[in-house]
């Protein structure tokens, strides 16, 4: 999936948070998105899930301007291409981990018969193997992130918008999740797009990254 942003301004009222913001994504980059507090990476992120418009200019996807898209089955098709992990984990507490993967599988109309193969794939490819049938109170903040990438991944995803999934967790968690983020990239060529404070993963790493600006600042 190519993501491109062309001359992209978002303004939240007076916030202006980019003007004439343009990029390029190509299927299977690794791309960290980085910035201070309130430089506009979550922005960035609601952009291309559609769930923002920009103020002026196009996000594409696959050369389509989704701001643009009425049809609410072309939006949830192209939606459907995209797997999201928020540092807040976003599960729900009262399904398991398994359930909360089959939920998301099933928005999705994903073939009933497959959905526990799937499931356990996925809980694999996390290396969440003894964890799966607990619910996410009894998971540590490293399994409960990894249990979000499991669930990202599941649908098989073209991308994955990861939204400071490390911000909750310390250092050893962090680059083992980033270390999972990074073979999922290599092995099944999933488009990563990940925003981070870290500075470290950033230089570890020798991928793409879009710096964004300072913090905000007001127009006119
Ligand atoms: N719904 C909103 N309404 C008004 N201002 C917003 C809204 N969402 C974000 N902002 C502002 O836009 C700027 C960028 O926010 P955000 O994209 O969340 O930044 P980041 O994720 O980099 O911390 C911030 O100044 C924030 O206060
Ligand atoms: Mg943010």
């Amino acid at each position: 999936m190519e993501i491109v942003f062309e001359k992209v301004t978002k303004n939240y009222g007076p916030i202006n948070v980019f003007q004439d913001l343009d990029l390029k994504i190509a299927p299977g980059d690794f791309v960290f998105v980085t910035g201070p507090s309130g430089s506009g990476k979550t922005t960035l992120i609601k952009l291309i899930l559609n769930q923002i418009k920009p103020s002026s200019g196009d996000v594409l996807i696959n050369g389509v301007a989704i701001n643009h898209l009425r049809s609410k089955n072309e939006i949830d098709k192209i939606r459907r291409k995209i797997g999201v992990v928020f540092q807040d984990y976003q599960l729900i507490n009262d399904l398991t981990i398994e359930e909360n993967i089959a939920l998301n599988l099933d928005i999705v109309n994903y073939p009933q018969n497959k959905i526990p193969s799937r499931i356990d794939e996925v809980i694999k490819m996390v290396k969440l193997q003894h964890r799966h049938f607990l619910f996410p109170s009894q998971l540590s903040g490293g399994e409960l992130q990894r249990a979000c990438l499991a669930r990202a991944l599941s649908i098989e995803p073209e991308v994955i918008l990861a939204d400071e999934p490390t911000g909750n967790l310390d250092a050893a968690n962090a680059w083992n999740l980033l270390k999972i983020f990074k073979d999922i990239n290599k092995k099944l060529k999933t488009t990563i797009i990940m925003t981070t404070h870290n500075p470290d993963f950033v230089d570890s790493l020798n991928e793409k990254v879009i710096k964004l600006g300072k913090t905000e600042h007001e127009t006119s």
